[in-house]
């Protein structure tokens, strides 16, 4: 399981839009790979669709994103068609490739298979990861929900957000943060540097403890 702040694992792979080497096809960009239990299916399907119709705001994030799962490339190829429909998307494929992973050996690698989903079989699929990486092929954040609980493409594209901010700016996200709302001061960040950090000024609130930690600020430029 690649963890996180550490370099994910470079991989070689069979993709529906050709083979890559994934730091390669990273590039200097940021990217998430994500996998889906099997083709074929409903919940996956209107994953799928939400991330082809989220595809632009991905790209205005500097963002790859890439698929995965155990089937193979044709019958991630002939999928697509139903994705797209569904979506009604248009255009001859997916714009982000999906892994062909037949032989599991990246979902074993990387930690994605669900023991309580099995194939006809009696295998093991992959379960809903998602994993950010930076443009430094480090692992930023992952997630992992079974195989009956779709994704929140939002969610992701929210996190994607503060995992961007925060790699520019000495700032934490609070819960439910969205793009636009204060933003927190990290707690290494000294009293006497915060003028020159944060312009735009910071509160800091008041708590029974008489602990200096609750500080807030406008959120900085993305
Ligand atoms: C689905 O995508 O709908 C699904 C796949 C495997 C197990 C349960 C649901």
């Amino acid at each position: 399981m690649p963890k996180l702040g550490e370099e994910f694992p470079n991989f070689e792979a069979d993709t529906t839009k050709g083979k890559i080497n994934f730091h390669d096809w990273i590039g200097d960009q940021w990217a998430i790979l994500f996998s889906h239990p099997a083709d074929y299916t409903p919940v996956c399907t209107t994953e799928m669709a939400s991330m082809a119709q989220n595809a632009d705001e991905f790209a205005k994030r500097n963002t790859k994103l890439i698929g995965l799962s155990v089937d193979s490339v044709e019958s991630h190829k002939g999928w697509e068609k139903d994705v797209l429909s569904h979506c009604q998307c248009g255009g001859d494929g997916l714009p982000y490739p999906i892994i062909a992973d037949d032989k599991r050996e990246l979902a074993v690698k990387f930690g994605m298979l669900d023991p309580d989903e099995l194939d006809a079989e009696g295998m093991p699929l992959t379960a809903r990861a998602v994993f950010i990486v930076g443009p430094d092929k480090k692992l930023k954040l992952s997630i992992l929900y079974p195989a009956t609980t779709g994704r929140s493409v939002a969610e992701i594209l929210r996190v994607l957000d503060s995992l961007q901010l925060t790699a520019k700016h000495k700032v934490a996200t609070p819960a439910n943060w969205k793009v636009g709302d204060r933003v927190m001061v990290t707690p290494k960040v000294k009293k006497e540097d915060e003028a020159t950090l944060f312009p735009k000024g910071v509160e800091t609130k008041q708590v029974p403890s008489g602990k200096s930690y609750l500080r807030f600020t406008a959120q900085p430029d993305l």
